[in-house]
């Protein structure tokens, strides 16, 4: 299958597009699989919010699936889960109850209807000129305060990696308690790094040559 094969505008699709890392999430009430949803009572946790093209199609039941697995994860990390696509609640029930039976997990984080595509625009996960209603594979996650901390999008024909949405949660939530960056590939227990010097004093006496600009946390107690 090649790329031309998905549906129109799933690769031009410009998501998260009026929305920064760093706004407040726009808040919304809907109907959900597990009753009706309002952004704004998720606050005081954190929240991952997903949006997908649609119930039953291959490479979404995947990720759902993979999502489901992974829930008591996020719970332990004190973040919910929230998905959204233009499908009808029935849709998504019905979706739910052929994943439960084909894969032997029960999703039970909420699914949005969204057919009006309201939620869908004011978060950027269809680009406004496309005819196409399909939601991008949009993440969002979401801190205590109800902020856009970190934002993604995947096209339709590649899924997202679970793993990594878990790592992007544990590293927010390891700079807040810290005072540190998250390097690359930064996983739980390793250092973090130390925010740049901000003086040509301290730039000239740090020791080596990248020591003022790329040092471990660990290093600068340590000295
Ligand atoms: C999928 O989830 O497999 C999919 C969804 C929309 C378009 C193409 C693939």
């Amino acid at each position: 299958m090649t790329n031309h094969e998905f549906p129109a505008g799933s690769e031009r699709a410009a998501p998260c597009a009026g929305l920064r890392i760093g706004d407040l999430a726009p808040d919304f009430s809907a109907r959900s699989t597990t009753g009706d949803v309002r952004l704004s009572d998720y606050r005081g946790r954190w929240l991952v919010l997903v949006s997908h093209p649609a119930d039953f199609t291959p490479v979404c039941t995947t990720e759902f699936v993979a999502l489901a697995r992974a829930a008591e994860e996020f719970e332990r990390r004190d973040c919910a889960l929230m998905a959204l696509s233009v499908d009808s609640l029935f849709s998504h029930f019905a979706w739910l109850r052929m994943i439960r039976d084909r894969f032997g997990i029960e999703v039970r984080f909420p699914i949005i209807e969204d057919p009006t595509l309201v939620i869908a625009r004011a978060y950027g996960m269809v680009a406004p000129q496309d005819s196409d209603s399909a939601t991008v594979r949009a993440t969002f996650f979401i801190d205590p305060e109800g902020v856009i901390r970190a934002m993604s999008c995947y096209p339709a024909n590649v899924g997202r990696s679970t793993q990594e949405m878990i790592r992007t949660l544990d590293a927010l939530q390891a700079v807040d308690e810290g005072t540190g960056l998250a390097p690359a590939n930064w996983e739980p227990g390793e250092s973090l790094l130390r925010h740049p010097r901000a003086t040509l004093e301290d730039v000239f006496a740090a020791d080596g040559q990248a020591d003022w600009f790329l040092q471990h946390a660990e290093q600068e107690s340590s000295r």
